[in-house]
């Protein structure tokens, strides 16, 4: 991974840079250049392996021009809170205020993460209602970093079929951009000159031609898809260093798993947790890592057994979240998502942990109970187009500058 660091923002080139005018003071410009690279800390354009280290890079979604989600009914009915289903019809927007409010609350998200120094890429705005899609504010579904590997997930929604391409193919060709670029400039330095390294590597999901099987009579009636091709959401798997742990759920099918796990970077692992969610998808309201060490779950849905089962996890600190979180009679609807979203809260390191603002239980058991330092942030539009903090972001960069 050596070989291609980028620079982070604040040793980047201004164009105000003067242009060298002789041979020497090119050569005395590239040296100090060269020091200053030396002196700046830099960080891969990949590289996560947990979900606790400090956030370096990330993408954060766009709510613009949401649409509900329209899949087959039985879909709808297995995922989606039972006073809401008959929203996801084909064509049923979101309402403005809701759409404009999120964006609001999206952008203000953006801005609390670069003030964190962290960099904040942001997708292209898609009008989903015109290409049949979902959303933009969801990227944590479609995408996941395991190392220095960028998988984009085979969707089983088809409303999501063309998601990663259409919002995010831009920012994906942007760090392979910069992949190649950094390489370039090093190929000096290396071993075989001459020979590219590409220390990122972007696996993009295989694209299904003709009928897609998927819906047709599941063979495992707990599960609304079945295993006739690859199909997992990146959201039911995380990161604990070498292993990866995740679940089957109505969108993540065996022939899925089988997939990613051969996408892995070399030594890394894939374990399925054993969860008791009848309506599973997506396992970032079900275990939450807040440090190395110190999970917290949701009993509803998993087991401290179950957990423990996990070799990566023997010797954690396992909590099960003591509370009964509440669906709000106020502000936006929850369309998407139960009172268990609390638990979707972004790690920024091991101690500071970004939380829905109205979530002040929560938030004060993390600081008296595990000393940790929520930073709370308005979300609840958010919430509304079907997920949180977690959901919203794709973790790019993880770890400590070198
Ligand atoms: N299914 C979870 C619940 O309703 C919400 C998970 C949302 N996560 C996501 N990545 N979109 O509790």
């Amino acid at each position: 991974m050596s070989s291609s660091r980028l620079h982070t923002p604040s040793s980047s080139h201004s164009p105000a840079d003067p242009a060298p005018s002789s041979d020497s003071s090119s050569l005395a410009h590239h040296e100090q250049q060269q020091q200053q690279q030396q002196q700046t800390p830099t960080i891969p354009v990949l590289g996560a392996s947990d979900e606790w280290s400090p956030l370096r890079a990330v993408i954060v979604g766009c709510a613009e021009h949401s649409v509900f989600p329209s899949e087959p009914e039985h879909m709808i009915t297995a995922t989606m809170p039972a006073q809401h289903q008959r929203h996801f019809r084909p064509g049923h927007v979101f309402s403005h205020e809701i759409t404009a409010a999120a964006t609001a609350e999206l952008n203000h998200f953006a801005g609390v993460l670069q003030d964190a120094g962290i960099r904040v890429y942001r997708p292209r705005q898609v009008d989903w209602l015109a290409v049949g899609g979902y959303t933009g504010a969801m990227p944590r579904d479609g995408l996941m970093v395991v190392g220095n590997t960028l998988i984009e997930a085979p969707f089983a929604w088809r409303c999501r079929r063309d998601e990663i391409r259409l919002a995010y193919g831009g920012i994906l060709d942007e760090l392979m951009r910069d992949d190649n670029d950094h390489n370039d400039h090093n190929d000096d330095d290396d071993d075989h000159p001459g020979a590219k390294q590409h220390a990122a590597r972007i696996c993009r999901a295989p694209t299904i031609i003709g009928k897609d099987t998927i819906y047709d009579d599941p063979k495992n009636s707990q599960w609304a898809i079945n295993d006739s091709r690859p199909a997992f959401d990146a959201a039911d798997f995380m990161r604990f260093g070498q292993t990866v742990l995740g679940q089957l759920s109505h969108v993540t099918n065996e022939k899925g798993v089988s997939y990613l796990r051969a996408l892995l970077p070399p030594g890394h692992t894939l374990e399925l947790v054993q969860v008791t969610d009848p309506h599973a998808m997506h396992i970032d309201a079900t275990i939450l890592p807040l440090r190395r060490g110190l999970l917290i779950y949701n009993p509803d849905r998993v087991t401290e057994a179950a957990l423990r089962r996990h070799a990566v996890l023997r010797d954690w600190e396992l909590h099960p979240y003591p509370f009964v979180p509440k669906a709000r009679a106020d502000g936006p609807p929850s369309y998407m998502c139960s009172p268990w979203l609390v638990l979707n809260a972004l790690s920024l390191d091991e101690k500071r942990i970004v939380v829905e603002q109205d979530d002040v239980e929560f938030a004060d058991w993390l600081r008296t109970r595990f000393g940790m330092e929520p930073i709370l942030v308005p979300f609840r539009h958010v919430h509304s187009i079907g997920g949180s903090f977690h959901c919203a972001t794709v973790d790019l960069v993880r770890g400590e500058e070198e």
